[in-house]
């Protein structure tokens, strides 16, 4: 069926020539049903948050339970049982020294939150200066101005706006297999030299941890982190974590933050959050950053609230979600799909093709141009899988509890599409 959706604007589309969307009508495990019968596989788990798959038995309970004392309450002089448990529960699996929670409502939001308060930090000890922050070169952050800021300004998704919005410092994204890499070397040296020259204006560096995103599909050594925290804590510029996409499990470990031991001043978490059932963050500090709000004068208090914080349903959703992480032993799914991806994947070469990467539950192909992908969506849709590469990259971050059969489905599509390039030339 053709879809009418003038009415409807959707994401990340040039609406005027943007294809029909499909109509999922049921969802289950880690299928998608289409209105005309197709069902999919879903490699995306759409967009990296419905970890558990779909309509999980156990997320529906607590929703429901939650559900029928009440949905929602303000988190201004009330609270409710969920978010305070969720808050303990998060401070507790988190990286040691991460003991307050902010909740916010979304990714985007969780890592403005995390901005605000950097910058409030700081104010709040009296160096009026310290507002601006730096990133690296291909990271995402999200789609709110302060998160656009710190998204790379050249080559991410939000170039037209440079020079608009706040203008902030980035240095080259770290990579390679080590930290002796040439990339990572480079980075650091920039950051040192940075920071060096412009402490006294810089409230903190953020970035995604190991694997940046949406900015290109990247990994980089955990070493890095130890290393950026070492300059930060030198130069006395707090470091941000943004784990959007890293939280729960996607690279391997519960936390990126965990390959390399290092705790971050400010965390942010949201999408497997709440195993992909609501729009939920959570922004993660340190009693450092805490105790600085504290005090007589009122307007030392960090004047943030979305309205939605704390949601009680949401929160029930993600101690519902967290619950199956630790009892179902998460981690070990985790390394079965990592090294299912390993085999078929990593290191495949043909046409087009300039690199095959996995960690944890991530395979990535990237290809020379955009346009070596044109065409991917059916083709993958044609043998039951659904998938949506973005820019030169096709990627799979499936749902955790997807099985071997399903997962191999997945990555023969990508396999197919790579000989199919082959035969194109
Ligand atoms: C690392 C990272 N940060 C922030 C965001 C923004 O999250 P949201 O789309 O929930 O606003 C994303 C979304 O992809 C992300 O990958």
């Amino acid at each position: 069926m053709t879809l009418q959706v003038d009415s409807l604007w959707l994401p990340y589309a040039q609406m005027k020539t943007v294809p029909s969307p499909y109509r999922v009508v049921r969802a289950e495990g880690v299928k998608l049903y289409l209105d005309d019968g197709t069902q999919l596989i879903d490699g995306i788990s759409s967009w990296w948050c419905v970890i558990h798959g779909y309509n999980h038995p156990v997320l529906n309970k607590a929703v429901q339970e939650q559900l029928v004392k009440f949905a929602h309450v303000m988190l201004g002089g009330l609270v409710n049982d969920s978010a305070i448990e969720l808050a303990n529960t998060l401070v507790r699996i988190t990286p040691s020294g991460l003991n307050h929670v902010f909740f916010g409502d979304s990714g985007s939001v969780g890592v403005e939150i995390a901005l605000k308060m950097a910058i409030q930090f700081w104010r709040n000890k009296g160096f009026l200066q310290k507002s601006r922050f730096v990133a690296l070169r291909r990271g995402y952050h999200g789609d709110t101005t302060g998160a656009m800021s710190v998204s790379d300004d050249d080559e991410g998704m939000h170039r037209l706006f440079k020079g608009v919005i706040l203008s902030q410092y980035f240095v080259d994204a770290p990579g390679g297999d080590n930290i002796e890499s040439s990339e990572c070397q480079a980075s650091l040296n920039q950051l040192d030299s940075l920071l060096q020259s412009n402490n006294s204006e810089i409230a903190a560096l953020i970035l995604e941890p190991v694997f940046q995103g949406a900015g290109g599909f990247r990994f980089y050594p955990p070493e890095y982190l130890f290393q950026a925290r070492k300059l930060c804590d030198k130069y006395e510029v707090l470091l941000i974590f943004d784990e959007v996409a890293t939280g729960f499990g996607r690279t391997g470990t519960l936390f990126a933050a965990d390959h390399a031991s290092v705790t971050p001043d400010i965390m942010v978490l949201s999408k497997a959050l709440t195993g992909g059932y609501f729009g939920l963050s959570a922004t993660i500090a340190t009693n450092q950053i805490y105790e600085s709000f504290l005090g007589d004068d009122p307007e030392l208090a960090f004047m943030h609230g979305p309205t939605f914080m704390g949601n009680a349903v949401a929160c029930a959703a993600a101690l519902a979600s967290i619950k199956l992480i630790e009892t179902e032993n998460y981690l070990s799914k985790i390394k079965v799909i990592e090294q299912i991806l390993r085999q078929e994947i990593q290191g495949l070469e043909g046409t087009s093709l300039c690199d095959a990467r996995v960690l944890g539950a991530i395979g990535v192909l990237e290809f020379e141009c955009p346009s070596n992908l044109m065409g991917l969506k059916e083709f993958a849709l044609n043998r039951g899988v659904w998938l949506r590469p973005y820019g030169k990259w096709l990627y799979t971050m499936p749902p955790y509890v997807i099985d071997e059969n399903d997962l191999r489905q997945i990555t023969s599509v990508m396999k197919e599409w790579v000989s199919y390039q082959n035969k194109r030339i």
